[in-house]
């Protein structure tokens, strides 16, 4: 398949249309997304990036009235949270609509809905008219795609349309908290922190008893090609040939590393690691050296996806 690369909303609204695969800006990450309402649709987008049918996908809203089309019901909870953080970096599970095919929740009888901040995504949804489907657009178990050019690296071929934009501005997946326990239960840490959550529904419940409810828990992730290697010491490493160094201090030997990256601020940190992880595969490196940060506010994320990476790779 050819894929078309635009930069034009509208454009990429008219493929979507036609029920074929669009990846999209956001500003967590780059979405693949399909019409939610149409199930040959969704199929494909399991098939492009050959992600198990049993881990379902989120589905994107362009507005709050949209979420009745897909969810049959939405708590106290979770009107108190889409009112604080949609649009932006958080996903909200609830019960699903009978009018929302099977396939997009992998069988679950719940749904995840989000409403993403960037203004491209908006202007693609309110283009497409339907909830999308999306997960984010990188191949099954590697790490997600935080600019155009890394989602064309994984899908181009495999996807109709690329709507190019600017590169994520965070740069991790967003916040997941299921509304459909009480309290309400978080299940990926993201940029909306457990503290924010807090305090805007009293408690939220870090302890996920029913594990089939979290699909995306049973499956690797994050994982670039090279060893992952979490250190909290950079005045004492050694530089191997063939390593790189990613974190917010500056390690010995700076010069020494094959690539360094030293961040200005966490968020830097976070919203450079997926590209910084796929740079290294580019250039083969064989080691990653990744500082670990207080897991407090966005940090509870990023320590999340480094030890996800740490634990994917071998
Ligand atoms: O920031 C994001 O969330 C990005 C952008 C594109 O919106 N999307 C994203 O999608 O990260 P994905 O598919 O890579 O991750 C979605 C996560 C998975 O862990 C999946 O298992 C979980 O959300 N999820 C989706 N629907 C669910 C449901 N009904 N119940 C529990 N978990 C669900
Ligand atoms: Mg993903």
């Amino acid at each position: 398949m050819k894929t078309v690369y635009t930069h034009d909303p509208h454009q990429a609204g008219d493929y979507i249309s036609e029920g074929k695969l669009v990846v999209f800006p956001t500003e967590t990450v780059y979405g693949l997304g399909a019409n939610a309402l149409n199930s040959q649709a969704v199929e494909q987008v399991y098939h492009a990036k050959n992600r198990p049918p049993s881990n379902p996908l989120i589905v994107h809203l362009r507005e709050l009235a949209d979420a009745s089309r897909v969810a049959s019901e939405i708590s106290p909870h979770a009107h108190l949270l889409m009112d604080a953080f949609f649009p932006g970096p958080l996903t909200i599970i609830l019960p699903r609509h009978r009018s929302l095919p099977d396939i997009v929740s992998g069988g679950l009888d719940t749904v995840a809905i989000r409403m993403p901040a960037s203004s491209i995504a908006i202007e693609f949804l309110w283009a497409a008219k339907f909830p999308v489907a999306a997960p984010s657009a990188n191949l099954s178990g590697r790490p997600s795609a935080t600019s155009w050019q890394s989602a064309a690296e994984d899908l181009n071929q495999r996807v109709h349309c690329i709507l190019y934009g600017p590169a994520a501005t965070i740069g991790l997946e967003s916040t997941v908290v299921d509304c459909t326990e009480n309290p309400p239960v978080l299940l990926r840490p993201g940029a909306i922190s457990l503290e924010s959550l807090a305090c805007v529904v009293g408690t939220i419940s870090t302890n996920v008893l029913n594990k089939n409810r979290s699909p995306g828990m049973r499956y690797h992730h994050y994982a670039p090609h090279a060893k992952i290697v979490l250190v909290s010491d950079t005045s004492n490493l050694d530089v191997l040939p063939r390593s790189a160094y990613i974190g917010i201090s500056t390690p010995n030997h700076a010069s020494k590393w094959m690539k360094c990256f030293v961040a200005t601020s966490i968020e830097e940190y976070c919203h450079h690691l997926f590209e910084f992880f796929r740079e290294c595969d580019r250039s083969k490196i064989s080691q990653i050296h990744c500082e670990e940060i207080e897991p407090v506010g966005i940090g509870h994320a990023l320590m999340d996806r480094l030890k996800r990476a740490a634990k994917s790779s071998k």
